[in-house]
This record gives C-alpha cells, sequence and structure tokens, in this order.
C-alpha cells in the first residue's frame, strides 16, 4: 500500500518556529508509523517562495526574492534536517519542475472550461494572500489576521469554484472522516452551504509568481499564489511532467494549521475535481500555538525556536510535549514549566524508571537473561489487559487523537509499574519465587517492547535506546509479529543503557525566551458574565455546598457557531451557541482580550445553561460561557473529547 503524507509548504517570510515543527513533527510521526504498518510512504514538505507577501518582504530587506527566498528556505531545511525528519521531497515552488507543473494543471483547467477570464473588484489581504468582498472585510480589516486590506481591481482569471459547490458538499456527506476534528468539518460544511463564489486565480499588479501557460498568451498575468503553492501536493510527484511519482497519489493525507483549512476542504479539492484526481483521504487541522494566549507569529515577534527547546532538553522530548500536551486540533499554550513537569512525571517517572527497573532487577537476579517460559500462565490477566490498550491504539491515530493515543500507551506503563509494586519481585526472590519472579520481568519487558513499537513514532530515539536495551529492531515485521499476532518472544537478553530521562532539576532554557515579549493583551477584569476566578487558587475560606447546590447548575457542552465583537466595548465579544436545543442561544461573554472571534467558531466550550438572562450593552444574554483566569488570562474550559451538543456536566 502507497500512503501519501504532506505538512503545508511554509511561507519563506518567516523564520521556523515551534507551530512550524509542530506540524512538520506529527507528519514525521504518521510517517513512521504507517511505516511500522508495512505501507510504502511518500512524505512532503518544503517552501512555498512566490507571491507579493514574499516581493515585498525581500523587498525590504533590500534583496532579490530568489535571494531572500533561498536563504530562508535553507534555514527550514537545515533544521528539518537537524532533527531527524524523514522527508522523501522537501519542495520549493521556485523549482523549475514544480513551475511547469502548475502550468501544466492551469492549462487542464482551462481546456476543461473551468477557468475564464474576467475582472476583480474587492478587497486583498497581502499577509493571508487571500480575497474577500468589502462585506467581509468589516472595517477594511482582514476577517482572518485582522490586518488591513488593500482594495484591488484588476483584470484576472477565476476558476469556476461555484460549480463545484454541491460536489464538494457530496464530497463531505460521503466522506465523514475526510476533515477531522469534526468541528472542523462542520465550520467547512457552513461555509460552502453559505455559497461558493468563483475564484480570482491570477494577479497583474506585480511579478513575482508563476506565469500563465504560453499557450494562454498573457504575459501580464502571474498566478495566484495559493494555485500555485497548493499544487505542490502533486508536482512533488512529477504531476504533468514523467508523473514517477503519481502512483502515491491515491488517498493522500495532509496536516495543516486551522489558519488555512479553508484552502485545502475548499479549493484544494475543488482544484482535484477538475483536474480528476483523488481526493485526500483525511485533512488533520490543528490549532495554534499560543504564547500567553497569543498565536505564535513571526509579526508579533513571540516565537520560540525549536532548536533552542531542541538543545535544552531534546528533539524526542520536544515532540513529545508537542503531541501530548494539547489535544489536537485546540489551541495550546507553550509553557516551559509544563513542558518539564512532562519530563519529570511522564518520562522519568513512569517510563525511564521502569526501564532502570527492569535492567536492575533483570541483572541482579538473572544475569539479564530473562526467558518467557511461565509469563503467560502467571499474568495473564495483565497480558489481556495489555492487549486490550493496544488494540485501541491504532483508531486513536486514525482519528488523529494524538494526546489520547499516547495517553492510552502511557497506561501500558501503568499495568508494568503496578505489576511490581503489586507483586514486589524482591520479596518473591526472597520467598524463593524464582519462576514468578522471571516471568514476571518477561511481562514487564514484554510489556516495554510491544509499547516501544508504538512509541517509536513520537519518539523515535527514546522508542530505539529501549529496543537496544530489550534486543529486539522496531521493524513492520516485528510489529507484526508483537502487535498483529500478539506473540510472546521466548526469552530476552538485556542490555543495559543510560537512563532514559533524568530528573530535571532545573530550567534548562532561560524563560525570558520563552516570552520575549511582554504579554500583549492585560488580563480582562471579571465581568458580570465571566465566572468569578478564586484569586490564586486560594478556596480554604469559601462557604462549602453540597451535592445538591451543585445540583442547581444546569452546565452544559455547546459549540460555538458565530462569534463577534460587541462594538464600544473591547471585552465582549456576542456568540451565538448551538446546544442541541434546535435553537442558538445567544450568550455575551467578556473573554474579547483572550480571543479572536475567528478562532472561537466551531470551538465546544461549557455554558451554564439556566442563568437567569440579562441584557449587556444593549444585547440579550442567555447564560454564562465558563472560563478559567490567571494572570496570563482567560481560557475557555472544554471537554477533553468532541461531545454531542447539549451534553451535561456533572
Ligand atoms: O500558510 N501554531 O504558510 P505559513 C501552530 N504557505 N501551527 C502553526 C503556527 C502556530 N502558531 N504558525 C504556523 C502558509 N503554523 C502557506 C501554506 S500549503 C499549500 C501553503 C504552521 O508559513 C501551521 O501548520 O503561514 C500553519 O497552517 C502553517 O504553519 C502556516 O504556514
Ligand atoms: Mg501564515
Amino acid at each position: 500500500m502507497k500512503t501519501f503524507i504532506s505538512t503545508p509548504i511554509y511561507y519563506v517570510n518567516d523564520i521556523p518556529h515551534i507551530g512550524h515543527a509542530y506540524t512538520t513533527l506529527i507528519g514525521d510521526m504518521l510517517k513512521k508509523y504507517h511505516q511500522l504498518l508495512g505501507e510504502e510512504v511518500f512524505f512532503l514538505t518544503g517552501t512555498d517562495e512566490h507571491g507579493q507577501k514574499i516581493e515585498q518582504s525581500a523587498l525590504s530587506k533590500g534583496k532579490t526574492p530568489q535571494e531572500y527566498a533561498d536563504d530562508i528556505s535553507a534555514k527550514f531545511k537545515n533544521l528539518w534536517d537537524s532533527f531527524g525528519i524523514d522527508y522523501d521531497c522537501f519542495i520549493r515552488t521556485t523549482d523549475m519542475k514544480h513551475c511547469e507543473s502548475v502550468q501544466k494543471a492551469f492549462e487542464t483547467m482551462y481546456q476543461k472550461g473551468d477557468i475564464y477570464k474576467g475582472e476583480y473588484e474587492g478587497r486583498y489581504c497581502v499577509s493571508c494572500e487571500s480575497f474577500f468582498t468589502d462585506m467581509q472585510a468589516v472595517g477594511g480589516k482582514c476577517p482572518d489576521c485582522g490586518k488591513d486590506t488593500i482594495v484591488l481591481r484588476e483584470e484576472s482569471y477565476f476558476f469556476a469554484l461555484s460549480k463545484y459547490q454541491d460536489r464538494l458538499l457530496q464530497w463531505y456527506a460521503e466522506q465523514p472522516d475526510c476533515i477531522l476534528p469534526a468541528h472542523k468539518k462542520t465550520e467547512v460544511v457552513r461555509f460552502v452551504e453559505s455559497g461558493l463564489r468563483d475564484l480570482s486565480i491570477t494577479r497583474t499588479s506585480f511579478q513575482w509568481g508563476i506565469k500563465l501557460p504560453k499557450s494562454l498568451q498573457d504575459p501580464k498575468h502571474v498566478m495566484y499564489v495559493w494555485l500555485d503553492a497548493l499544487l505542490n501536493y502533486v508536482s512533488a510527484l512529477g504531476y504533468g511532467g514523467e508523473g514517477e511519482k503519481m502512483d502515491f497519489w491515491q488517498a493522500p493525507i495532509h496536516i495543516v494549521g486551522k489558519d488555512i483549512l479553508r484552502f485545502h476542504a475548499v479549493y484544494w479539492p475543488a482544484f482535484l475535481m477538475s483536474l480528476g484526481l483523488a481526493l485526500p483521504k483525511h485533512i488533520y487541522v490543528h490549532g495554534w500555538w499560543t504564547i500567553d494566549g497569543v498565536k505564535m507569529s513571526k509579526s508579533l515577534g513571540n516565537v520560540i525556536d525549536p532548536k533552542e527547546v531542541a538543545c535544552a532538553y531534546s528533539v524526542d522530548i520536544l515532540r513529545y510535549f508537542l503531541m501530548r500536551e494539547v489535544p489536537f486540533g485546540q489551541d495550546g499554550d507553550f509553557s516551559q514549566k509544563a513542558l518539564v513537569e512532562r519530563i519529570n512525571a511522564d518520562l522519568s517517572n513512569d517510563l525511564g524508571n521502569l526501564v532502570n527497573r527492569l535492567i536492575g532487577m533483570g541483572e541482579k537476579y538473572f544475569d539479564g537473561k530473562i526467558s518467557l517460559a511461565d509469563t503467560a500462565r502467571f499474568y495473564s490477566s495483565e497480558l489481556a489487559m495489555l492487549d486490550g490498550i493496544l488494540e485501541k491504539l491504532p483508531v486513536w491515530i486514525e482519528e488523529m487523537q494524538l494526546s489520547r493515543y499516547i495517553e492510552e500507551l502511557w497506561r501500558a506503563f501503568v499495568i508494568a509499574n503496578g505489576a511490581i509494586s503489586k507483586y514486589e519481585p524482591w520479596n518473591l526472590m526472597k520467598q524463593n519465587k524464582i519462576q514468578e519472579t522471571q516471568a514476571l520481568l518477561g511481562l514487564i519487558a514484554t510489556i516495554l517492547a510491544k509499547a516501544s513499537l508504538y512509541l517509536y513514532p513520537i519518539m523515535p530515539a527514546a522508542a530505539k535506546k529501549i529496543a537496544h536495551c530489550l534486543q529486539i529492531d522496531l521493524t513492520p515485521k516485528t510489529y507484526h509479529q508483537l502487535i498483529t499476532q500478539k506473540a510472546l518472544p521466548q526469552s530476552f537478553t538485556l542490555q543495559k543503557i543510560e537512563p532514559l530521562f533524568p530528573k530535571v532539576e532545573s530550567y534548562q532554557m532561560p524563560q525570558s525566551h520563552l516570552s520575549p515579549t511582554p504579554p500583549l493583551h492585560t488580563a480582562p477584569k471579571p465581568q458580570d458574565q465571566s465566572p468569578k476566578p478564586s484569586d490564586g487558587g486560594g478556596l480554604s475560606d469559601q462557604a462549602l455546598i453540597g451535592i445538591d447546590d451543585f445540583a442547581k447548575l444546569d452546565i452544559r457542552i455547546g459549540t460555538i457557531v458565530t462569534a463577534s465583537k460587541i462594538e464600544k466595548s473591547d471585552k465582549l465579544l456576542k456568540l451565538q451557541i448551538d446546544l442541541g436545543e434546535g435553537r442558538l442561544r445567544q450568550i455575551v461573554s467578556g473573554i474579547a482580550k483572550s480571543y479572536t472571534p475567528q478562532e472561537l467558531i466551531g470551538t465546544q466550550v461549557c455554558v451554564l445553561a439556566n442563568l437567569k438572562s440579562v441584557k449587556l450593552m444593549g444585547e440579550m444574554s442567555e447564560g454564562m460561557v465558563l472560563a478559567s483566569k490567571d494572570k496570563k488570562g482567560l481560557s475557555l474550559l472544554c471537554a477533553t473529547a468532541v461531545k454531542e451538543n447539549g451534553s451535561k456536566v456533572s
């Protein structure tokens, strides 16, 4: 089976930061996972180098766009190389082959009648490289990033996107998991249902882009950078040329951030339909890494250099933290404190100590050679529990519930640590129960062996060390034996290894690196509509309540369907929330300083549903959205997995 996996191609106006590393590390993780299953994988990443934004950035640095692109593209590539990212192609959109491929695609769409010439009139956000109507760009601002848009009126070729509206809706309906997490798909479906306009796909007011195919004889146009960029996914496989790798284009998997969902979930499948190519199997959409609640990006100057984190801790630890800390699809704040807590608790305590104890006892009692002859006899219930956990792991990956995957995998280590505490091998030895002791160490080694296969995509270096300790290899063959066939090896010969994750006693990076700028907003004062924070968490002086008091609160899960600012208030947002009641509720919430309306749409939140209605700034509010506040600002409460709207919180 052939599998295609891609990251976005990153713009060369930004230096690589934790956000880019997150997407790319997930891509590498997926590649390793699919390879373990025995699949042949093509993993693509690269840089997006054309467009008005890059032209402007280069100019401001006194460089030609090509020099500028060469410079930054190399920074991305070097970073991925230093992280051991196993990409099969690092594509650059200034590669000649890519440009020819895009021209070929344009020609094909044109011949099919999907491209026509007209005039574009409207607004354009150079930063997002995105078109908006005057209605969408309220006050001339980009609805996505909030920056000023420019007014455009120019001759342009259009792609007949509206023609594909019904086919897109049909695709979303027929392939339920084409966009994950599911609430992101809901967002896309609503957008498409609201009506698609044809898309302007060429520009004439600047030069830095791919020219139209010669056959069109229209040299003043260059291609719209998103048409150029999206086509990288097939140009890298030889589309429009030799097509040498196009057999990987069967059920492609794309990983993207939520900022570029519309381009991937609407425009891209429509282009693919026009070209007669297979549609994506999954578009996995993740949230944003933030600092003090603000999206990490170069323009805000609040970026964290992934290399610095990797040097201070390790690439493996960075991988673990990013994939474990925040449920895929949600935003997450990057903090060194949280990272160190993860190292000391999950990695050092749960896993590192376990390996040490196995090596220590294995050496002491059995000279490092452990037979499993009696393991199934003495510890069948632990083995059954282990298999029960492992069987479900592939589902969590397929659904891209990465933090859940890791959490479940860690339950295997809990079984192992629990078995040591329960059976106390040192006492078994004292009682001369040699067989039981040996079987117990066999159980621990088995758990580590099987778990190391599943750990490998997440933490390849650590998994390899564990495998070395157990003298196994992490190949599809071993996966097949130990996982698919659930076979137990006859014995393990242990190799001593260095402690995997020594406890971290002090921060390895200066704190200032994590928050290079002061927080960009001050925490809002509690509003009537926002929950009362408990100052510093001191609860002791508060009156206790009984469960019947709590039962008076009707707290429910709901999805934010629309969100907008309330004029004249810098704190309040007006939200329409679906609580599964067959109507939307309007709630006014004092969260505007911590969240933009755009990022809230599609988010599930907890709502106090039986609060008396009040009017705030002239707007009716029927309930309260729950949030927690500390000095960094507000953070909305939500469930760790998507719930049906209206589900009760108790
Ligand atoms: O959009 N948190 O490029 P881009 C999480 N060239 N992920 C982040 C992030 C953050 N704070 N910041 C960036 C483009 N990312 C286009 C893509 S694809 C055909 C063209 C990651 O440099 C995330 O994956 O702005 C996001 O979608 C991507 O970088 C945007 O990169
Ligand atoms: Mg961007």
